[in-house]
């Protein structure tokens, strides 16, 4: 079966767990397409050149997942031919056989438009950092600061800003628990496949 789940919303408003848990649930591939940008952010030299000849040694490296590496990401991906040169990729991974769950910033208005379900994952700022300080710790009021900063450049770049697609399902993870966000999350998919298959 071929069939998309594209997940956007704001730096750490939970869109991975949710992304994990709807895959294993249903079987399909997961992409943290965040990785990709966070992984040509952290290598030397020009960023096109870095997109364009990333593998799969660049996507391991352990260093990834800091506060600086989401702002070197945040950096590069206002860059279009940075963009561009991750468009095909991402695309091919989401129509591969057996179903696929991508999320990012841009999977459900620029990635993947056609996308089977698209869901917008958010919360506030506030509550964003403070998940972000428990579990990378550091100075919190800074975590903050950075929370706001990353959000006004992914939001505000000319290409492919964040935000929800017009047919987007915006989850707010705010005051709700993880189980029950993914809960909404899986009924959602399970629902669109029932009426695919009807
Ligand atoms: O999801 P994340 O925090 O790992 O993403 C890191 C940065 O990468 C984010 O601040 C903006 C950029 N990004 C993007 O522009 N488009 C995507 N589809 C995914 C991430």
């Amino acid at each position: 079966m071929i069939f998309t789940v594209a997940i956007d919303g704001p730096a750490a408003a939970g869109k991975g767990t949710v992304s994990r848990a709807v895959a294993a649930h249903f079987g399909f591939a997961y992409l943290d397409t965040g990785l990709l940008y966070r992984a040509v952010g952290a290598k030397n030299g020009d960023p096109v050149q870095a997109a364009r000849s990333l593998n799969g040694e660049d996507l391991a490296r352990g260093d990834l997942r800091t506060l600086e590496a989401g702002q070197a990401a945040s950096r590069v991906a206002a860059l279009p031919d940075v963009r561009a040169a991750l468009v095909d990729f991402q695309r091919d991974f989401a129509r591969r056989a057996g179903g696929a769950v991508l999320d990012g910033r841009d999977i459900g208005t620029v990635i993947c438009p056609n996308a089977e379900v698209k869901l917008f994952v958010t919360a506030s700022a506030e509550v964003r950092a403070r998940r972000r300080w428990l579990e990378l710790g550091g100075d919190a009021a800074q975590v903050l600061a950075e929370v706001h900063e990353r959000d006004a450049r992914d939001m505000n770049r000319e290409d492919a800003p964040l935000r929800p697609a017009d047919d987007a399902v915006t989850l707010d993870t705010s005051d709700l628990g993880v189980d029950e966000v993914v809960s909404k999350a899986i009924a959602i998919v399970a629902a669109r496949i029932a009426k695919r298959d009807a």
